[in-house]
């Protein structure tokens, strides 16, 4: 496979939180394939379909763990055995609508488990880099017809995107207080920044209430595509763009810690935003069968109409690009759904990741 990080991850010791979720087994795979000693920190998989599952990705990687962020001594007894070089923090509950009925566990798990991974960071002196991962929906939404820049500040409506908006003040906080880049080499030896990407669609996500794992569900059901909210524009991104953005910026930390401990957005492409309706229309018409039906009504809960991400600094400062137009990442989405009931998944997440990479490094 093309290694679109020019070696920089062989051997090295990275922890990923949430390794059993599907932006977490992705990761791990990516990583594993790249030559990195993966320690996954998680809770079980929620189903046996998921991608961390089919994948055997548990197998494969250093260290298999299970664990609750929301345990502050279980995270810094982790930390401290397996002594990490580089963190990716995935591990959350990030479900808008499940927000609004487990809103205490939602901030519990995505704002004091953030702050516990924080603290475990503090707690070792092997951590050099630290790339927390919040959401697009962490900015104060305003329904702007504009990306919306890393200077926008921070804000929420539902339970989801207000715990999300209050980890990345928490990370602000930390980093001034901890990890002060102009501090670095003198107090301490860590670079801290957030990552904001939109909404990820690909293989092996059986949540609930998101709409490619909601289509596949009713395709193999035999029933129509119940759509809640047709009209939501969102920024649709395949997941192995935002995690090319993730690991870029980290090896980019690695090299130069006081320079990029910062948020950055990593959204997809212009032309990548569209409604919830046209993505669905999209993935069943790769599939040549299936059918929608509107099902949006008067006070269901409220979700952001428009939301889109400006990708400017990630593309000026760090070079980086999204690959996929929104047709090429519901193909790919696609293919993945087709072929994981018969095929190996450790091997078709690798050949999607080695057709991904195939352009080579960003220029
Ligand atoms: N999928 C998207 O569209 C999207 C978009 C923007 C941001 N994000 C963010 O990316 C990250 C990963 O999202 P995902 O879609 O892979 O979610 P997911 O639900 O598939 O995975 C969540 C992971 O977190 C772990 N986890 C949950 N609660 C935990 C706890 N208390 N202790 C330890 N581990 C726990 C789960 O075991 C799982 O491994 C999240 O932080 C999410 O907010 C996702």
């Amino acid at each position: 496979m093309k290694d679109l990080f020019d070696g920089f991850y062989r051997g090295k010791r990275v922890l990923v939180t949430g390794h059993t979720g599907f932006k977490g087994s992705w990761l791990s795979i990516w990583l594993h394939e790249l030559g990195a000693e993966v320690i996954g920190v998680g809770l079980d998989p929620l189903t046996e379909r998921d991608n961390y599952t089919l994948s055997g990705i548990g197998n494969r990687i250093e260290a298999d763990l299970r664990a609750d962020i929301r345990d502050p001594d279980a995270m810094k007894r982790i930390f401290t055995a397996w002594r990490p070089e580089i963190v990716f923090h995935l591990a959350a509950q990030p479900i808008v609508r499940l927000s609004y009925a487990i809103p205490v566990e939602t901030y519990q798990t995505n704002v004091m488990g953030t702050v516990h991974v924080l603290e475990a960071i503090r707690a070792t002196d092997s951590v050099r880099v630290a790339v927390m991962i919040t959401t697009d929906k962490c900015y104060e939404n305003l329904e702007l017809p504009r990306g919306y820049k890393e200077e926008d500040p921070f804000g929420g409506y539902d339970p989801y995107s207000s715990s999300k908006a209050a980890c990345e003040i928490a990370i602000q906080s930390w980093r001034r207080s901890y990890f002060n880049p102009e501090e670095y080499g003198v107090k301490h030896h860590v670079s801290l920044a957030s990552v904001r990407a939109g909404n990820v669609i690909g293989g092996g996500d059986w949540s609930k209430d998101r709409i490619i794992p909601d289509c596949i569900r009713a395709l193999e059901a035999g029933r129509p595509v119940e759509i809640r909210s047709p009209k939501s524009i969102r920024p649709w991104q395949h997941v192995l763009e935002p995690l090319s953005g993730y690991l870029l910026l980290a090896r980019n930390m690695w090299e130069r810690p006081a320079a990029f401990c910062e948020g950055w957005n990593f959204g997809p492409v212009e032309n990548a935003v569209s409604t919830v309706w046209d993505v669905a229309s999209a993935l069943i018409a790769c599939f040549g069968k299936g059918s929608l039906k509107d099902v949006s009504q008067a006070g269901g809960v409220h979700e952001a109409g428009m939301l889109l991400l400006d990708i400017t600094k990630a593309a000026t400062r760090l070079g980086w690009q999204p690959r996929l137009d929104v047709a090429g990442s519901v193909a790919l989405t696609a293919d993945w759904y087709k072929r994981y009931a018969t095929e190996n998944v450790y091997d078709l997440c690798v050949s999607q990741i080695e057709a991904y990479s195939r352009e080579g490094a960003w220029k």
